[in-house]
Parts: C-alpha cells; sequence; structure tokens
C-alpha cells in the first residue's frame, strides 16, 4: 500500500532527540510511505515512490499530514471504579496528598479494582484503549498499581496481556505494586517494602516467565514520594529488581522534590517521569544520564496547579524528553496525546516539533522501544497517523477535536 500526496510526511527519523536536537521533524513535503505487511518498507516523496512503485495499490491523502502514531509512555490505563466525587472534593479547596492521606485517592480505585469482576475490568479499560488509539496512540505503557497485593497485582498483568494480544493498541507493561501502600499494610511501610522485594518481585519474573515468555519483563516502577515510598525504600524496590533483571522507570517529584530523580540516572532506570519539583542540580544529573525524562503536562492541568516539568532546563542541560498522558483516575483522566502536546506547547514552552518528537521517537525510548516504533523509517513498525490537518502545527495549536483521521496499526487501517 502507497500512501502519497501528504502535504508534510513526518519521518522523525534517526536516534531519539536529545537537547537542542529536539524537534527534528525530518519533513518530506508532498511525501508518500510505502507500507509492506506490517512494515514500513519505503518512504519519499510522490513523485519518486509513485513512479517506482507504479503498481502498489495507492492512497491519496490530498494533502494532509502523515506521521508516526503517537507513543503513551505512561499510563494507569487500568482501573475500575469511580473518583468523580474527588475531583469536587478538590475543587472546594481539599489537596490531592491530604485525600490520600484520609483514604481515598489510590485507595479507593484499589478498592474498587480490587471487587471488580475481570470482564468489568477489561471491558472499561478496553473502551478506554479505544479512545487512546483513536485519537491516534497506537502503543501505550500501562501501569498495574491498583491491586497492591500479590493476586490482584498479577490479576491486572493478565488482564493487560490479554488487552495487548487483542489489539490493535499495544501495550507496554509496568509492574507498579510500590504505587501506594497496601491497605492492609498502612503505618508499615516497611514490611510492605520487604513483601514487594522479597515475594512480588520474584513471583512476577516467575509468573512472567510462564505467561509471557516471549514478551520481554515488564518495568518495575515505584511512587516515589513524601507520604509513600520514601527514597531509601524506593532505592530497595528498585535495587531488587534490577537484581532481577526489570527495566525500571520511577514517579519522581511529583509534589516534593526527595530525590527520585538523581536515583534513577544513578540505577540505569529507562525513564523518570513527572519531575515537577526537581532541584536544579538533579536536573542535570538526569540530562547527562541515558534516562528518558517523562513530561506529563496532563497532571498539574487536570490538578489545576500551576507548576509544570522546566523542559526547557532538562533540554538546556542536553536531557532526553518524552511526554506522556499520566492517564489515570485520580490526577488526570486524559486520553488524548493530542491534548498533552497541546499543554506542553503552553506549560512546557514546547514548540510544535519539539512536543510532536517527544510524544513519538522519544516516548518509544521511555519505553525501550525506539528501535522498532516512533518514527516512519524502512524497516520499522507501519503505525501511521493520517491528520486531518494541513500543517503539522495545528497540532499543538489546536486543542479538544480529534485531528485524527486514520490510525494505521501494523499495516491495518482504521478509520475514524
Ligand atoms: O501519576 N502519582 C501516582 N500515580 C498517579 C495518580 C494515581 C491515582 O491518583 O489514582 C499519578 O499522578
Ligand atoms: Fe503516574
Amino acid at each position: 500500500m502507497l500512501i502519497h500526496s501528504a502535504s508534510q510526511l513526518l519521518t522523525i527519523a534517526g536516534a531519539p532527540q536529545r537537547g537542542a536536537d529536539l524537534g527534528r521533524l525530518g519533513i518530506i513535503p508532498n511525501g508518500a510511505v510505502l507500507i509492506e505487511g506490517e512494515t514500513i518498507a519505503a518512504v519519499g516523496t510522490s513523485e519518486e515512490l509513485i513512479q517506482k512503485y507504479p503498481h502498489e495499490s495507492s492512497l491519496d491523502v490530498n494533502g494532509r499530514v502523515v506521521m508516526p502514531g503517537l507513543v503513551d509512555p505512561h499510563t494507569h490505563a487500568i482501573w475500575a471504579g469511580d473518583r468523580s466525587a474527588e475531583f469536587e472534593m478538590r475543587l472546594q479547596g481539599k489537596t490531592y496528598m491530604e485525600i490520600m492521606a484520609a483514604g481515598g485517592g489510590i485507595a479507593s480505585t484499589v478498592r474498587a479494582t480490587r471487587a471488580a469482576p475481570l470482564k468489568v475490568l477489561l471491558d472499561e479499560t478496553r473502551q478506554r484503549l479505544r479512545r487512546m488509539f483513536s485519537y491516534g496512540t497506537t502503543t501505550a505503557e500501562v501501569k498495574t498499581g491498583y491491586g497492591l497485593h500479590s493476586a490482584a497485582e498479577l490479576r491486572i498483568l493478565l488482564a493487560l496481556l490479554e488487552l495487548d494480544a487483542e489489539g490493535p493498541l499495544e501495550i507496554a507493561a509496568t509492574f507498579l505494586g510500590a504505587h501506594a501502600v497496601a491497605p492492609e499494610y498502612l503505618g508499615k511501610t516497611d514490611e510492605y517494602v520487604d513483601l514487594i522485594c522479597n515475594t512480588m518481585l520474584p513471583l512476577v519474573q516467575q509468573w512472567w516467565s510462564n505467561h509471557a515468555p516471549y514478551h520481554t519483563l515488564p518495568f518495575v516502577d515505584v511512587f516515589c514520594e513524601k507520604g509513600v515510598f520514601d527514597l531509601a525504600q524506593s532505592r530497595r524496590i528498585l535495587e531488587e529488581a534490577r537484581r532481577l533483571n526489570f527495566p525500571l522507570k520511577i514517579h519522581a517529584d511529583e509534589f516534593e522534590n526527595i530525590g527520585g530523580a538523581a536515583l534513577a540516572a544513578e540505577l540505569g532506570a529507562v525513564s523518570a517521569d513527572h519531575l515537577v519539583t526537581t532541584s536544579a542540580e538533579d536536573i542535570r544529573t538526569l540530562a547527562h544520564s541515558n534516562t528518558v525524562a517523562v513530561a506529563l503536562p496532563c497532571t498539574p492541568f487536570g490538578l489545576a496547579e500551576t507548576h509544570y516539568t522546566p523542559a526547557r532546563e532538562i533540554l538546556a542541560e542536553g536531557g532526553l524528553l518524552a511526554i506522556a498522558s499520566d492517564l489515570n483516575p485520580g490526577t488526570a483522566w486524559c486520553e488524548s496525546m493530542q491534548f498533552a502536546i497541546a499543554l506542553a506547547c503552553r506549560y512546557l514552552h514546547l514548540t510544535p516539533a519539539q512536543a510532536i518528537a517527544a510524544a513519538t521517537i522519544n516516548a518509544a525510548a521511555a519505553i525501550g522501544r525506539s528501535e522498532r516504533i516512533g518514527s516512519l523509517e524502512p524497516g520499522k513498525q507501519a503505525d501511521v497517523l493520517i491528520l486531518d490537518i494541513p500543517d503539522y502545527r495545528h497540532l499543538g495549536y489546536r486543542f479538544g477535536t480529534n485531528l485524527v483521521q486514520s490510525v494505521i496499526k501494523k499495516g491495518k487501517f482504521y478509520p475514524n
């Protein structure tokens, strides 16, 4: 299939983009892309490819923008229950951490998720994944973390494997048993950390090799935050996970700066996420490492807060920056990476080109998949968007409507 006559074909070719290099979109005016099966076979101008492949079945996109599928590298998309009352409480003045300390927040979603029949959990999550996909997310990372005991966490991992197998959206799974202290261990955080290190991590490793032998191990993530898991507890969990060969992620400095970003760099985590309150020194340490800094602009927006990740400082230090939705029921129920891009332009002060690269090739790097997805290059997986816009800068500029006309996932067409 030859897709041609794109006003702009964004290849975003090459390696993940560091620092000042961010925003290299590799634009081909009047561009075309040739897809063979699940793979991209060629990119070039429409003249070139039509001449080279005259017998290929073709699709004229008539001046639309064509780009790689969006990658959402941080979501908590699988949960049951309802937190709309907490939204109202926050509007009336309670803070997110106050609600959490009073037994609401993550704990309330844990109760509902544990109680939900598997079918309900699958059905509700499937609807979210469908909406994400129609808004252009072709691959998403999804975390557990609303089970918080072994069986409940494994049930969520099982559901994620099932949803990934169903497709079309591909899922990179993360084990977040350290999302909060399990209700059974309230006031006994160290004991819960022991349980994660001594029981849950080895169990997940064993379970994964039985259930998903062909997938690489899931990521292990920790909510490193004052009042949740402190730096020493986070280090214990991540060091044990690393010893068991899990790739690492961390929720760092969402509300208070306690050193999670530097820990991520030290341990060689694949990404460090949130980074709202990170110190200048830790920004430097992180930016000089290979750990991807993931900014989540929907979260301060969702909480009606005014502080956002200092993305420009991360770039000035030469860091690798990605953006994600953080889709979750507490702080950011946002299924649209288009909206994350619009916020990134305004509050992270990125140009549309920078935000787009942060949501594709760099987002792919934040889940360790930049060799396979995140750009349109021969040999890469054919995850492609056709956008109903004449110029890529409409992404970011416009918000609140879906600009995706069609999604192509592994070479298969899904019109909106
Ligand atoms: O990324 N910070 C922790 N986790 C989520 C919130 C999850 C929830 O409130 O259910 C976040 O903001
Ligand atoms: Fe999160």
